[in-house]
């Protein structure tokens, strides 16, 4: 595996084969293992697996984790080695975000709801930073997990408006036994607001066997559940189209369920799609 920090370094690796880019902001758990899986199944046996670890402060709020988001360098770079990537992008963020910086990349329809709606700015520091590392690394695929469903819809939409040449391959949510999303924001919980968070993918899963058809009935039959957890804090709960993310009134084919709920000072996010 090689390993590069510099922008110059990236863009002159030589490509083989057909190339397939999973971003990640690091902290490598099992889901991010799921993904460079799909990327190898997506670049065949002469593809090239290329992950890319930055912590990307564009995305970060004001007063958000940024600082303390976990950055286990070793670690990160011993899990790529053994998870057979072939090549780690690592930049620093003083190269990636030049003084003076004017230019960004803003979606603006699915970016304004759920995760945007409570998170300002935070997609338009995705989808710049991901439009660099497309830029940069030119790969031929790209693969995003279903857990940031709304994040994955959004790179779809920047990747057709602005005729990206890049498949883009979505990975099912990976959890842990009790159902929770791996998530590398996990870490910060303590042990009793790590045993309540199995709540969300509870209510989630009850929510769609459910015969419940309203968003009253479906959203409030959530978080009842939910707030049956003491520690929980809800900030959405919402049922919108998964095509559009746009609000709905009754279920319909491809309806998303979208929750965040704090635990603490942790914040979490599901989803789960009802028929
Ligand atoms: P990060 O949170 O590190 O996630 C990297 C990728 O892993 C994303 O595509 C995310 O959806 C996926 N992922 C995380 N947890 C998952 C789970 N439990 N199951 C399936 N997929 C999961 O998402 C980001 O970083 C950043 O916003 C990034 C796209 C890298 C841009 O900075």
């Amino acid at each position: 595996m090689k390993v590069v920090t510099t922008i110059a370094e990236a863009q002159n690796h030589a490509k083989k084969g057909r190339r397939v880019l999973v971003p990640t902001m690091g902290a490598l758990h099992k889901a991010h293992r799921e993904l460079i899986r799909g990327a190898r199944a997506k670049g065949g046996k002469d593809g090239e697996v290329v992950v890319s670890i930055f912590v990307n402060p564009l995305q970060f709020e004001p007063g958000s984790d940024y600082e303390r988001y976990p950055r286990p360098e070793k670690e990160d770079e011993e899990f790529c080695r053994k998870s057979d990537v072939d090549l780690l992008f690592r930049p620093n963020a003083a190269e990636m975000y030049a003084d003076g910086r004017s230019v960004f990349v803003d979606e603006n329809s699915l970016s304004n709801v759920l995760e945007g709606k409570s998170r300002p700015g935070h997609f338009r520091g995705v989808c710049t930073v991901v439009a660099k590392l497309f830029n940069i690394l030119k790969p031929d695929a790209a693969v995003f997990g279903e857990k940031d469903f709304q994040q994955l819809a959004i790179i779809r939409r920047m990747v057709r408006d602005l005729n990206y040449k890049i498949d883009i391959v979505a990975v099912p949510t990976v959890r842990e036994a009790d159902g929770l999303a791996y998530s590398s924001r996990n870490a910060y919980l303590n042990a009793e607001e790590r045993k309540q968070a199995a709540v969300l993918r509870k209510a989630l899963l009850a929510a769609k066997d459910s015969e419940k058809k309203t968003v009253n009935e479906i959203v409030g039959f959530t978080q009842k559940i939910i707030g049956a957890a003491p520690l929980a804090r809800i900030d959405y709960v919402e049922l919108v189209d998964a095509e559009t993310l746009q609000p709905i009134e009754f279920v319909q084919p491809n309806s998303l369920l979208a929750l965040a709920v704090y635990f603490g000072k942790t914040r979490l996010i599901d989803n789960i799609l009802l028929e």
